[in-house]
């Protein structure tokens, strides 16, 4: 039987240290404490509390409805159910952009609900910040591509790095954040060369979603993964579940137990 390293019971820099070990590492997202405690138990190394709670769970169209309250809430939910993975949560939109300060102090709230790491969109141009924060002892975890807070200024929700122009940009952005600490990267949507580029110029773990085999390891969102995420799904999903048809067969059976009065059961009800 294949020995599963859980490098992220070491926490940041455990998952730093898998750079080239070999085996992929897999992060994945929760909101909550059933999703974090189905994904502590399905043996991922990081999990994510996202920024996508927006869509995800909230029901908005983007993720810059998301607020900083919103993360500390689900940031806590998750660390309560105490998985042993390192949890990484999302500084929203808006909760970094101003500056340093903002960025540590709304780091510091985070960290304060139980995350042991944080993660915030942007290359170069957040170096200050990602500097700021790791100097506030607070782990910090890229994410470059396809930054979904910056949809306005990206013109959409576009595969990013196509041309050699972009192509250069991000390799660099790459490369500045991890040389700046950051201790991983997420990788979205981009073309694969260039992710296995990325993934081949910078020495910290790489996460990929939509961004092809060749990242360090892979990051989806859970309720995409379960069949929970709405009809649509983005072409580099896959589902392992259908968890959405399941319950609402479950709710539809119990309705019809209880319209036919087969519920509640004597055993179900108190008789004293
Ligand atoms: O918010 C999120 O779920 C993310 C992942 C898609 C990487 O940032």
């Amino acid at each position: 039987m294949m020995t599963v390293q859980r490098a992220s019971l070491l926490g940041a820099p455990g998952i730093r240290a898998r750079k080239g070990q070999g085996q992929p590492l897999v992060m994945v997202t929760a909101y909550d404490a059933p999703t974090a405690r189905a994904a502590a138990a399905g043996g991922v190394d990081v999990i994510l509390v996202g920024d996508s709670l927006g869509m995800v769970v909230l029901g908005f169209e983007d993720t810059l409805h998301v607020t900083i309250e919103d993360m500390v809430r689900h940031t806590g939910a998750v660390a309560r159910s105490q998985p042993p993975q390192l949890v990484v949560a999302d500084l929203p939109w808006a909760s970094y952009h101003s500056g340093p300060r903002e960025a540590v102090n709304n780091a510091v709230r985070l960290v304060r609900a139980g995350a042991g790491a944080v993660k915030l969109e942007g290359g170069t141009k957040r170096l200050k910040v990602i500097r700021a924060v790791l100097d506030a002892e607070i782990p910090v975890m890229g994410h470059i591509g396809l930054t979904p807070q910056s949809f306005h200024a990206m013109g959409g929700h576009r595969v990013q790095g196509r041309s050699p122009a972009e192509a250069k940009l991000l390799v660099e952005d790459a490369i500045a954040i991890s040389d700046a600490g950051c201790f991983a990267l997420v990788i979205e949507g981009v073309p694969d060369a260039l992710a296995a580029e990325v993934t081949r110029a910078v020495p910290v773990p790489t996460f990929g979603i939509g961004a092809g085999r060749s990242c360090d390891g892979q990051v989806l969102v859970f309720h995409d993964i379960v069949g929970l995420g709405g009809p649509r799904a983005p072409r580099f999903v896959r589902r392992y579940a259908q968890l959405e048809t399941l319950a609402s067969e479950a709710v539809t059976t119990w309705a019809s137990d209880v319209r036919a009065g087969r519920f509640p059961a004597a055993g179900e009800s108190y008789a004293h």
